[in-house]
């Protein structure tokens, strides 16, 4: 680790595809607009591209290939172990599409942010672009928020919004909505890494005061 990253807070992304906001975060980090030292990135599944991503960087990659484990006991108590020896100051969910069993959230409570494609509490789960173009919503986007046990759950920091226009589909609302998870997710990664972001008894803090609601920023 070079001087430069010694006081950086010390980040660890998981990922399981494409790694489209690891690629972001990654370039933020290099264009010194997000100042974090991204110690390693790591995926449950081995064809994820992300992986290529971080090892283009010089970025330590590693593969929890999930189908090489006994069972799911295994491979959560594996990754536990990882966390707990690279003891990253933030765990950064991009796209990881395991679900974190409570002993891992509790023993990262408070250092952990996720990344959902939908205006949270609202569409958790997969398939969030159909399922609001079918349900007729005029308001989509993407929230960042802290990771309980519970499935897209935990406090929201920050949400991206955007119109559904009348020709939008699943996919021109993804990449619509992409491009706002690469702007929402550095500023939250920044906020926290700057420690102007925590989270105490389920309450978020901002610049030491509670956040009401989520920030916002709206597609223009
Ligand atoms: C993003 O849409 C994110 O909101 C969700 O998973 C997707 C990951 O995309 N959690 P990528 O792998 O970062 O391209």
């Amino acid at each position: 680790m070079s001087d430069e990253n010694q006081s950086k807070c010390r980040a660890v992304c998981l990922i399981s595809g494409g790694g489209t906001n690891l690629q972001a975060i990654i370039d933020n980090i290099k264009d010194k607009s997000l100042k974090i030292d991204l110690i390693s990135v790591i995926s449950d599944n081995p064809a994820a591209k992300g992986l290529q991503r971080a090892e283009k960087e010089g970025i330590d990659a590693t593969i929890f290939d999930f189908s090489s484990f006994e069972d799911r006991k295994q491979f959560d108590q594996c990754l536990e172990k990882e966390m707990v020896e690279l003891d990253p100051d933030l765990i950064i969910l991009a796209g990881y599409m395991k679900i974190l069993n409570s002993s891992f959230c509790n023993s990262f409570a408070g250092k952990i942010l996720n990344i959902h494609p939908s205006l949270l509490p609202k569409y958790k789960g997969l398939n969030t672009h159909q399922r609001v173009i079918d349900n007729q919503e005029r308001l989509h986007g993407a929230s960042v928020h802290f990771v309980t046990s519970e499935l897209d759950d935990g406090p929201v920091i920050i949400q991206y919004q955007c119109n559904i226009e009348n020709n939008d589909d699943r996919h021109t609302l993804q990449k619509k909505v992409q491009q706002g998870e690469y702007i929402i997710y550095t500023k939250a990664i920044q906020w926290f890494s700057e420690k102007r972001l925590s989270i105490e008894s389920g309450r978020i803090y901002i610049d030491g005061a509670p956040l009401n609601e989520p920030k916002v920023i709206k597609h223009d």
